[in-house]
């Protein structure tokens, strides 16, 4: 018996949500079946872009509680800014949705324990959209880390860095809308930290340092970050993340005996090279098979039909852990958001 259509929902038609519903479109098993956004000609134009020939139109709502009291909503997509995250994500999970939710989850480490709690208390499945552990790529780096070419792993440098256009209403800039380098754009760097640490090693081992420079822009946010975490014997990751300034964007993975290079925008990669110290270097390519964002799709329709409140590839307790070492270095880097007053944490 063929499953049942997954009903799909948008909450926030800005620019991302329209790589997500493309992806949908081309997808089998689903379909976009609402939208809601604050601005109801916005909403409509992405509906109407988004509605398929010889389907019922995609709803445009303004009102999020049509979408979170409609029981033909499966699986809500939510894409606003950082800020506004956790409210939509909260009554979504109440209302028994499952969640695919943009990264980063939420502003701090306690706003992602209460989202994870009421995961639990509604059992409803939450995910946040870290597209990046879905990459066909990476499953060939898992092989290249796992079969121990690199020797001893000693490190990982990585640049996520954009000149963004000042504006200090903006998302990228407004401490109201959870702006700032980290959440943007440097959670890529650590969740690649830990997604190497983890395939190389087994685990991540607790930092035994974190040292942290900062720039802040002129709203206080961080405009860039240059950051070394320290798992001791030498091991580190190195990273630059900013909001401000352009870099190469790779990520090179250091071992005793080669290195493992992603030569370009690395969270999004579709080719690496395995460079050893002696002998023939190897590049593989491996293209998106739609845009990126099947798999993540893919894998909360899978888990929400089994009844999963979080999926194996980025469970809760990792989302935790990322949103743990921000707030870390948040504060080393001398920044304090409206939401580290308006949830302190309890931890
Ligand atoms: N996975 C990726 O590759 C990737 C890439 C870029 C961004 N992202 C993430 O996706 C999310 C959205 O980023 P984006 O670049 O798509 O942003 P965007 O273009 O500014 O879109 C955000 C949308 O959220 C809605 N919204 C709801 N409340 C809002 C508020 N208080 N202020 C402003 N807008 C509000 C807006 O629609 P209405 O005005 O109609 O409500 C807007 O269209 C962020 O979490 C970001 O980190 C992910």
């Amino acid at each position: 018996m063929s499953e049942r259509t997954f009903h799909w929902a948008v909450i926030g038609p800005g620019s991302i949500a329209h790589r997500f519903a493309d992806a949908v479109a081309q997808l089998d098993g689903c379909r976009l079946h609402a939208v809601c956004g604050r601005d109801a000609q916005r909403t409509q134009a992405f509906a109407g872009r988004w509605s398929q020939p010889g389907e019922p139109a995609v709803l445009a709502h303004t009102d999020p509680a049509a979408v979170m009291n409609d029981p033909a909503v499966d699986g809500v997509y939510v894409a606003t800014p950082h800020g506004q995250h956790h409210d939509y994500v909260l009554a979504a999970l109440r209302a028994g949705k499952a969640v695919l939710c943009e990264k980063s989850l939420v502003p701090n480490q306690e706003m992602g324990r209460r989202l994870v709690e009421a995961s639990r208390t509604h059992r409803a499945f939450l995910m946040e959209a870290v597209w990046t552990r879905f990459l066909p790529l990476y499953q060939d780096l898992a092989a290249w880390l796992r079969d121990g070419r690199l020797g001893a792993l000693r490190g990982m440098q990585s640049s996520f860095c954009f000149p963004a256009p000042y504006d200090p209403d903006s998302r990228i800039f407004s401490p109201a809308l959870a702006g700032g380098a980290l959440l943007d754009v440097g959670i890529y760097n650590l969740t690649a930290t830990r997604w190497v640490l983890q395939h190389a090693l087994g685990e991540v081992p607790p930092l035994v340092d974190l040292a942290v420079k900062a720039r802040l822009a002129p709203t206080g946010v961080e405009a860039g970050l240059a950051v070394t975490l320290d798992f001791g014997d030498g091991l580190t990751s190195q990273f630059q993340c900013a909001i401000d300034t352009f870099a190469p964007n790779t990520m090179h993975i250091l071992g005793e005996a080669g290195a493992i290079v992603l030569p370009e925008t690395f969270w999004e990669a579709t080719r690496a090279q395995w460079l050893p110290a002696r002998g023939d270097s190897e590049t593989i390519a491996r293209p998106f098979e739609i845009n990126g964002f099947e798999n993540e799709i893919r894998e909360t329709m899978r888990c929400a039909r089994a009844g999963e409140i979080e999926s194996p590839v980025v469970p809760h307790a990792e989302t935790l852990a990322v949103l743990g070492w921000m707030d870390r270095i948040r504060a080393l880097a001398g920044v304090r958001s409206p939401f580290d007053d308006a949830f302190p944490s309890s931890a």
